[in-house]
């Protein structure tokens, strides 16, 4: 018995391994098969470099939709959508998380009537600025002060601590992780300078939780632009400079530039109060950067390789700044160099 069965141990392995070659063969080739037929019927995973086919203008889809479908109309927003309890406010919109065929949807109702021009000027950017880099506008009523937009259950940036804490998020938590957050974020800054309408200037963000509430995190951890109320263009082949708001805007998180200049004697004037350009966001890029980067492992040595970049963000002359693109390239580059190294490893590298 024993000799029998360690003879069919050893022995029979060696005539069925043929047969048993042919047989991983045909299950690997059918796993492959399997895989490429259900690549082609599922959205990518999170995260792919791939881009999904943008709609065109005055189309939207989202979550798995398959086609691109018209904004909605007046009409179709009061009938259609039903609002259901109310997620955010600002000093401009209310905001409902609403339902519209089944699917959970973002309607923002203008607060006062005196925010009327903001509310239109950030409808006008949402409709001109649709790309991956901003949320996706499904419809508005001009009547009605209303504008639907694709709901982001995880809310602004200002979440993001609360939400990598969670348990479906916790492995997240990397530095990699954040450094591509900061990405997202001077890319949406550079999409915003280089933008189809010109160079436009990120306003709102007088303070760094204010900046963060107009950012929502979507559920891959991506980001995107939300709240595109306060856009002034630059023009600096006809000198067309901006301000950000006519109120006097003091602290350190704002841009030099942005300071009253002449000092305590002299009481702040709007119309003496000199224009500025699109360098006041890179002044802010160090700060909102540095929140996303947290206190994980490995965030301080990211904070030490991006040092360089981020003084030269915070340079006293405006000009002297690098572009948001230099600083992209930049994140790119030691996302790309820190790429292989290991969390544990990233301590003895400082
Ligand atoms: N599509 C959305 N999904 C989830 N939360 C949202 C969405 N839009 C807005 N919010 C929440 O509402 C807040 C206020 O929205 P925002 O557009 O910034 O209003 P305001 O223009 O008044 O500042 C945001 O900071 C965010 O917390
Ligand atoms: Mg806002």
């Amino acid at each position: 018995m024993e000799r029998r069965s360690a003879e069919s141990r050893q022995g029979r392995p060696h005539r069925e391994a043929p047969r048993v070659v042919g047989l991983l063969l045909t299950m690997a080739l059918t796993n492959a098969l399997l895989y490429l037929c259900l690549d082609q019927f599922f959205s990518s995973p999170p995260r792919s470099t791939e881009a999904p086919r943008p709609c065109p203008h005055g189309f939207f889809k989202m979550g798995q939709m398959r086609n691109c479908s018209p904004w909605l109309s007046c009409q179709e927003l009061r009938t259609q959508v039903r609002q259901l309890k109310r997620v955010g406010e600002g000093a401009v919109k209310r905001v409902f998380l609403s339902e519209w065929q089944e699917r959970k949807v973002a309607l923002s109702q203008l607060t006062s009537p005196e925010m009327k021009d903001d509310f239109l000027h950030g409808l006008q950017m949402l409709k001109s600025l649709q790309s991956k880099h901003t949320v996706t506008l499904l419809g508005y009523c001009e009547e009605d002060n209303t504008i639907l937009t694709e709901y982001h259950p995880l809310g602004s940036l200002n979440n993001l601590e609360k939400t990598l804490n969670l348990s479906k998020y916790r492995t997240m938590n990397t530095w990699q992780q954040r450094l591509q957050l900061a990405m997202d974020y001077v890319g949406i800054i550079d999409y915003l300078h280089r933008s189809p309408l010109g160079t436009l200037v990120m306003c709102d963000s007088s303070d760094l939780p204010k900046t963060l509430s107009q950012y929502l995190l979507t559920s891959n951890l991506g980001i995107v632009a939300n709240d595109l109320d306060a856009l002034p263009l630059v023009d600096h082949s006809s000198g067309m400079l901006v301000k950000c708001g006519r109120r006097e805007l003091r602290g350190e998180f704002v841009a030099p530039e942005q300071l009253w200049p002449s000092g305590e004697h002299m009481p702040f004037r709007d119309d003496l109060m000199p224009p500025y350009d699109e360098k006041v966001d890179i002044w802010k890029i160090p700060d909102v950067s540095s929140f996303l980067l947290g206190h994980t492992e490995g965030s301080d040595m990211v904070r030490f390789h991006l040092f360089d970049i981020h003084k030269a963000c915070k340079s006293q002359i405006p000009a002297e700044r690098p572009t948001a693109q230099d600083v992209l390239d930049t994140y790119q580059k030691v996302l790309k160099s820190l790429g292989d190294v290991v969390p544990s490893q990233t301590r003895e590298m400082l």
